[in-house]
């Protein structure tokens, strides 16, 4: 099989992270941070470790305000509905996904918040004037996916923050598909919170993803609960990250996140690069197929993301056609519907390729002669 959905989820994962998973799981088998024993203790310097070297990835000094999250969808949640507050405005890109569009329509249904989708430009870009124009003073926070999850494109982060902050706006970044491969630093990106899942570009395993806190943000915690310290209060402490990390924790994922961020962050722009080129080469054959019209602005700059409509043809239908023929790729929506009308393909879908690492130019050319021969049987 040749696996092109590296958008949704990495695979393969390298050989340490799989190997870390199953240590795990065979050996250090407690519970981090409940119980003072000698497997407990070690179990919890796992946990520390993976903070700090997320620390490291992210360029923050305080490690303890990196909250672990089963994904990125829970990371997003927990900025969210942590910071948000009746009355409040909150402004968001026609970039985001769902994770961000369903809460914040959901609060906006409620009547709890007014919401303003941002209109990008003819590139799919925000820019910061258009920012600067709709911030007023009741904007209580700015959400900003850094790169969509179906076109590749990414937003020009730091100058949005940059306004955030000469605002006094708390930014929150979706870095689903920018961590493990661009800066997401929330310095950086002058954000005050970055959400990202473990298991995409981190490379770690399913049902693993960060919430970074910048210095001036501390939002509610979406859960309470046990957190193995201050066990005599009936009230969540204060205390970072415990404030956030209510019940067990995934250690075998986090152990094997923590070797994930570990390569990535060796090999961060080597991994953007090759992944940006595999991207190219599969643009540069498909895009004279009939029919076919890439749905990224040219002059875009992207992550390793390709998405496509081919007229007169449904996007499942093509993502059929190709899994039948051994190529793995997401055809549909995305989870991202602003997106898609922005885009004109609510009705068809479109059909997304994202390389991997593991991927080989010749699966490229494979993958594209394979649809090169689905559109024309058809
Ligand atoms: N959000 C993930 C995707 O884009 C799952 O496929």
């Amino acid at each position: 099989m040749i696996y092109l959905d590296n958008a949704a989820t990495s695979f393969p994962k390298p050989p340490q992270v799989i190997r870390a998973v199953s240590g795990t799981m065979e050996k250090l088998g407690a519970n981090p941070g409940r119980g003072g024993h000698h497997l407990a203790l070690q179990a919890g310097r796992v946990v520390q470790a993976c903070r700090e070297e997320a620390a490291r990835l992210l360029g923050m000094e305080k490690p303890e305000r990196i909250v672990f999250t089963k994904n990125c969808t829970e990371a997003l949640n927990l900025a969210i509905s942590g910071v948000l507050k009746q009355g409040d405005e909150v402004l968001c890109s026609h970039s985001e996904h769902n994770a961000v569009m369903r809460l914040l329509k959901r609060y906006a249904a409620w009547g709890q918040i007014a919401l303003r989708v941002l209109p990008p430009d003819g590139m799919g870009i925000l820019q910061p004037h258009t920012l600067q124009e709709h911030i007023t003073l009741r904007t209580a926070l700015v959400v900003v996916c850094h790169a969509s999850n179906v076109t590749g494109v990414i937003q020009p982060v730091a100058r949005l923050g940059a306004i955030c902050r000469e605002n006094g706006v708390p930014l929150l970044v979706d870095a689903a598909q920018t961590a493990g491969v661009l800066d997401v630093s929330p310095e950086a990106l002058r954000a005050d919170m970055v959400a990202m899942p473990g298991h995409k570009g981190l490379l770690g395993p399913h049902g693993t993803g960060l919430l970074a806190l910048g210095e001036r943000i501390d939002p509610e915690p979406l859960m309470v609960g046990g957190t193995g310290s201050a066990s005599e209060s009936m009230l969540q402490p204060d205390l970072l990250p415990d404030r956030y990390e209510s019940g067990t924790l995934n250690l075998p994922g986090i152990a094997g996140l923590l070797q994930g961020i570990r390569f990535a962050r060796r090999y961060r722009s080597e991994i953007h690069e090759y992944e940006s080129y595999l991207n190219q080469r599969f643009r540069r054959q498909v895009a004279g197929l009939p029919g076919l019209r890439l749905l990224h602005h040219p002059d875009a700059e992207c992550v390793g993301i390709t998405s496509f409509v081919v007229e007169g043809m449904d996007a499942g239908q093509i993502a059929d056609g190709l899994d039948a023929s051994g190529i793995a790729v997401r055809g549909g929506l995305h989870c991202a519907p602003a997106m898609h009308t922005w885009l004109g393909t609510l009705q068809s879908g479109a059909v997304r390729i994202s390389p991997g690492i593991y991927n080989t130019e010749q699966e490229i050319d494979d993958a594209a002669a394979i649809l090169g021969r689905i559109i024309t049987a058809r």
